[in-house]
């Protein structure tokens, strides 16, 4: 029973020993490795231990003190150091191997994810806080930020990387198997630190393609029933801070949110993208997320705010 429940910790959307990805694999195989090793080099210490305990009293002959010194004392933990060093060396080449054809820039920001896609010869994509990424194929990450470190990490694909103001930090994934997995900052960054997550979502080639086609493409002509909710947006001011491609929102401070209703969560992967969670943290994201840069719209009418709400739940 005491097994069972360490082993939940084993699988799982987070998980980096459930591994989805090439580099995960690695990860999870070393980690193996050296537990394995580690176990045999205790119980191979406790051993000698309890000899060297059963023989108190007993003399010992030159000879064989000098067997045991060189032999349990110098060569088998070397030789055991040593295979696990070169073990250990041996898949680092592997983890450094340069990037495939897709390009994916992650800017780490308190406390979300600000995304670009660059797809070989075609303009950027942007998107924010959810992932999506073809299956079988290497997808090169560039990570930077321009506040403070953050670290990008998605256990069950590989990694992390931490993001570093003034540089820029490479990362390659491959996943290998569709899936939906869970990304976190790996940094304390703040107050909000532990609120930083994201999605991943991993899908066959051509659903990636067509994914990202949708998501280059501006937000959809607006239903009429949601027309309030896109003048109230606008009237607020929202537009200053968030893009919503296709409308005359057009800030770059906050998330962009272009498809927002495509993605699986909000509030950078804490709350499930529903109209009453979306509305919820209009009003009140100061209680939501401590320390986030958007301030709370508790003050505006409630209809108001729902009308914003729904509106976003149309951006698919
Ligand atoms: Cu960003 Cu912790």
């Amino acid at each position: 029973m005491p097994l069972a429940g360490l082993l939940t910790g084993c699988g799982g959307v987070q998980s980096a020993l459930d591994p989805a990805g090439f580099e995960a694999e690695q990860v999870a195989r070393l980690f193996w490795a050296m537990l394995i090793a580690s176990g045999v080099i205790w119980v191979l210490v406790l051993g000698l231990a309890s000899y060297a305990a059963r023989r108190r009293g007993q003399p010992w002959s030159q000879q064989g003190a000098s067997r045991l010194i060189v032999w349990a004392g110098a060569v088998v933990p070397t030789l055991l150091l040593a295979v696990l060093l070169f073990y250990g060396l041996r898949l680092m080449p592997e983890l450094r191997a340069p990037g495939g054809p897709l390009r994916v820039h992650v800017e780490g920001e308190q406390f979300w994810w600000r995304v670009r896609y660059h797809p070989p010869g075609g303009a950027p994509v942007e998107s924010a806080n959810a992932l999506v990424l073809p299956v079988g194929q290497r997808v090169e990450f560039s990570l930077s930020t321009r506040d403070v470190i953050h670290s990008f990490w998605v256990p069950a694909l590989g990694g992390k990387m931490d993001m570093i103001p003034g540089r820029t930090n490479r990362l390659v994934l491959e996943p290998t198997r569709t899936g939906e997995f869970r990304g976190a900052c790996a940094e304390l960054c703040g107050a909000s630190h532990a609120l930083m997550a994201f999605t991943v979502r991993v899908v066959e080639p051509a659903e990636f393609e067509a994914w990202l086609a949708r998501e280059a493409a501006p937000a959809a002509a607006v239903e009429p029933a949601a027309q309030a909710g896109e003048a109230a947006f606008l009237a607020n001011g929202c537009g200053a801070c968030h893009s919503v491609r296709g409308t005359a929102a057009r800030g770059d401070i906050g998330p962009d949110l272009t498809h927002l209703a495509s993605r699986p969560t909000i509030g950078a992967g804490i709350l499930e993208n529903s109209a009453e969670n979306r509305a919820a943290f209009i009003a009140r994201v100061d209680q939501i997320k401590p320390s986030a840069r958007m301030p709370a719209y508790g003050t505006l009418p409630e209809t108001e705010i729902a009308a914003i709400a729904a509106w976003l739940g149309t951006l698919r």
